[in-house]
């Protein structure tokens, strides 16, 4: 005998005298059989979608020719249904709040029952694992993890996208990235990464952009621009030998994106200006539908394409200072670009960013300028460069882009718990 408590029954299906029903409890699934006179009571006859239920009875293995979970059954001898674990029948059924006709806004303000589906809660079973798989590849390379904060008082990735607050009368801002401060870590803690959630007040809502996303980040210290590369590329990969190395996990990606495969390496590397080249050849035009020229923003269409006709991951390297944040590094050879990186991946677009960072005082001073950033406030970033400069360099990854490519989802929406988007701040 066995005895069993789950959480949620999901499905019945009356037969003659027996009644199937499916539990699950986040871990699995399980099929239970309901016989003889235990299927005929007014409880089992009236058991809703998504009730509670406590069970008693026997694990057999399901006889030839069916299927079930893990291919055993639980044969009933007695459950219990206390009245407050019932789930709402009628109207109210789970399965009349959401149907395959549900509105997406609707679908918005019900995530809290959507994430009982299939399909919404193992995308977020597979984030679970590739955060997880994120902290071990990051220690296999004794990057330590440090928690910056979310509030401050100085923009990374430029003002636009700043949401501003009130703080005690003085002003300051969520974080749109980790970075400067991970920038200070490295002189005593070597190599550092976060996990953190970073903020932009994006004013379009497109199918990749977040106001709230998990920005997973890490710094370099003493690297030379290739060594970046291979960082990003080797985090990419491990991450994702480490998540298909769980067969669990494995099996969601795999009903997710059945067409999953891991990328091959080394990913291509194209220069920006290759880039401009490779899209006028394409006849891509630019956002103002003209033909590309160097200077220009690759705007997410194009770059769609790019990945879309390439099929699989780049490294988009050297942009121009003039498109990219204010601390990047020059290219020695090619002062007119950047020693910067976009990934790009099939599906979704960009999903890394990174870049060497100005270790110069004098170079920092001026792409302040440049910039029109009063310096003094960022104290704190250009000490780095009074005691003790490095070469350093680091790289972000959107969380929910990087789930998206990997679990075919249309929008970086669905790979976050509750997601946040212009016009969107709740459940
Ligand atoms: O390219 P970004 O803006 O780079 C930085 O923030 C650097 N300071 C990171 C670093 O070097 N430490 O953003 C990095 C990544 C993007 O490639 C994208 O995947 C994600 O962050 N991202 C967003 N994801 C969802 N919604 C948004 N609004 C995002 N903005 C950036």
């Amino acid at each position: 005998m066995s005895a069993t408590t789950s959480s949620c029954a999901t499905w019945t299906i009356p037969t003659k005298d027996v009644l199937f029903i499916t539990l699950r409890d986040g871990y699995g699934f399980m099929q239970v059989v309901i016989s003889g006179k235990l299927a005929k009571t007014y409880e089992a006859l009236t058991l809703t979608r998504e009730t509670s239920m406590e069970i008693l009875g026997e694990m057999r293995q399901v006889p030839a020719g069916a299927r079930a979970p893990l291919n055993r059954e639980l044969h009933a001898d007695f459950y219990k249904i206390p009245d407050h674990w019932r789930a709402a029948g009628g109207d109210d059924a789970i399965t009349n709040r959401v149907t395959a006709d549900t509105d997406r806004s609707t679908l918005l303000n019900l995530r809290h029952l959507t994430l009982r589906g299939e399909n919404a809660s193992s995308v977020l079973l597979v984030r679970d694992a590739v955060e997880y798989a994120f902290a071990q590849a990051f220690r296999e390379l004794r990057i330590r993890k440090v928690s910056p904060p979310a509030l401050v008082q100085t923009q990374v990735e430029g003002g636009a996208t700043l949401f501003q607050l009130g703080y005690y009368g003085a002003e300051a801002y969520l974080t749109q990235s980790s970075q400067l401060y991970l920038e200070t870590c490295l002189p005593s803690m070597g190599d550092v990464y976060c996990i953190e959630k970073s903020f932009r007040a994006e004013k379009s809502l497109t199918r990749r952009h977040l106001s709230e996303f998990t920005h997973v980040e890490a710094e370099l210290d003493f690297i030379s621009f290739d060594d970046l590369l291979s960082n990003i590329e080797h985090m990419m990969c491990r991450v994702l030998e480490i998540v298909m190395a769980d067969p669990a996990i494995a099996g969601y990606i795999k009903t997710l994106n059945p067409d999953f495969k891991l990328p091959e390496r080394p990913f291509m590397r194209m220069k920006y200006a290759d880039a401009i080249d490779w899209l006028r050849e394409h006849d891509i035009p630019n956002e103002e539908g003209q033909p590309h020229t160097f200077g220009d923003d690759i705007a997410e269409a194009a770059e769609r394409r790019m990945t879309d006709e390439i099929k699989k991951p780049i490294f988009l390297t050297h942009f121009p200072a003039e498109i990219k944040a204010f601390y990047m590094q020059k290219d020695r050879d090619d002062p007119r670009v950047t020693e910067s990186v976009d990934c790009l991946m099939p599906g979704v677009g960009e999903i890394v960013g990174g870049s060497m960072r100005i270790d110069d005082n004098d170079q920092l001073m001026a792409a302040f300028k440049r910039e029109g950033l009063d310096p003094s406030n960022y104290y704190w970033y250009t000490d780095q460069r009074k005691y003790g400069s490095s070469p350093h360099g680091g790289w972000g990854l959107g969380l929910e882009r990087f789930l998206a490519w990997l679990c075919n989802q249309h929008t970086v929406r669905d790979c976050c718990l509750y997601p946040r988007f212009m016009g969107r701040c709740a459940p």
